[in-house]
């Protein structure tokens, strides 16, 4: 049997049209999953009870056929959450956690119990897969251990990651004792998706803007590098796609060093110049602008048009720059899937 398309062209088959999902695909956006998600106790009760997880990821498979593929659901925050850091959900605020600044206190978590508490998301993961057709792909992920410690440091909202970036220059080995437990952690979180079958396995660093370059590389380069090695290691094939929000040019630095296989870009990232610095062949993803998914209209489709000729000849699978927002138009999502699949 073939790979599902998002597969192939991962392993740097150029497909036309391109293979399609979207970044928050599941969420607020569509009504079943406000009702769905109105039966759990809270959202990590939510991400944690295989049941309706199962459902919520396969929610946006059913209203859109023109998805290559199904993103697992569950949140970048389930690592802190089950190492004991208090993450909880509050209506209208955000993610909070209780903040960690010290070498003490981040010894202190229950990073031994992380793997466990974290089955129910392996389970998730087998009937998703036991329920998507063969053509879809499945893909698991994680947060980058940076972006994961701007909210562990930060307790949850942290304005321009200020503390983190504080504490970084401050108290060096605190910050690199957190990664390191967070790369731990991460390693085993992703190697045990890919073994109850994710295909596909994206690294989310959303926070990766602002940083320095001597900093981008202790805290981005050096911990994902980690993370892959770690992937590999375990004997995990799946293509790893890495998400470096916000890094601008230094994504070349970050696609070069890091082994990831294939570089998700930003809005400003999904620039001719900069894709084409990128090491030969590498597939890239993503770059339309979410909030010309709210805006709808005419020039959805002159920026797909746009972002193939970006691409340039590379294998590249249509996403966003960053993820759906809960104001999006059902309406605009399925006619720019249409637009992306008509080319
Ligand atoms: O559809 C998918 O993409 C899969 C599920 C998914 C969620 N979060 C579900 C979710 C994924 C891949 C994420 C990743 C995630 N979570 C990131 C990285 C991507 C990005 O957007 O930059 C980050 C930074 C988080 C942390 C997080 N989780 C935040 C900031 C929030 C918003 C809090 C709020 O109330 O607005 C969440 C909650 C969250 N994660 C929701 C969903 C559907 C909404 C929660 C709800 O239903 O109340």
């Amino acid at each position: 049997m073939t790979d599902p398309l998002l597969i192939r062209v991962l392993n740097g088959e150029i497909a036309s049209p391109p293979p399609a999902w979207l970044m928050r695909q599941a969420g607020r956006y569509l009504p079943e999953y406000r009702a769905l998600r109105e039966t759990s106790k809270g959202f990590v009760d939510y991400c944690l009870t295989p049941e309706l997880a199962t459902e919520a990821t396969l929610q946006p498979m059913r209203r859109f056929a023109d998805l290559d593929a199904a993103i697992l659901f569950a949140d970048i925050l389930l690592i802190p959450f089950a190492a004991g850091a208090g993450v909880r959900f509050v209506a209208g605020e955000g993610p909070v956690m209780n903040p960690v600044a010290s070498i003490a206190e981040i010894e202190a978590l229950t990073w031994n119990a992380v793997a466990e508490s974290l089955a129910p998301v392996s389970e998730t993961v087998r009937r998703v897969r036991a329920a998507l057709p063969a053509d879809k792909a499945l893909i698991g992920f994680a947060g980058a251990p940076w972006t994961v410690a701007t909210y562990m440091i930060g307790g949850g909202k942290d304005p321009n990651r200020w503390a983190a970036r504080t504490l970084a220059w401050k108290d060096p080995a605190a910050v690199d004792l957190l990664l390191t437990r967070l790369v731990d952690a991460t390693v085993s979180y992703l190697v045990s998706q890919a073994e109850a079958g994710a295909q596909v396995l994206q690294i989310f660093d959303s926070w990766a803007e602002q940083l320095p370059a001597p900093l981008f590389d202790r805290v981005v380069v050096r911990p994902t590098r980690a993370i892959v090695d770690g992937v590999r290691a375990a004997g995990v094939a799946a293509p790893i796609l890495g998400f470096p929000r916000g890094c601008g040019h230094l994504a070349d630095v970050y696609a070069r060093e890091t082994g990831v296989t294939a570089l998700a870009l930003d809005m400003s990232q999904a620039d001719a110049e900069l894709v084409r610095r990128l090491p030969a062949a590498m597939p890239v993803q993503g770059g339309f602008d979410p909030a010309l998914l709210a805006a709808g209209g005419a020039a959805m489709a002159d920026e797909v048009s746009r972002l193939l000729t970006v691409a340039d000849g590379r294998p590249y699978v249509f996403n966003l720059g960053h993820g759906v927002s809960p104001d999006i138009p059902i309406d605009h999502v399925a006619e720019l899937l249409a637009i992306v699949k008509d080319r």
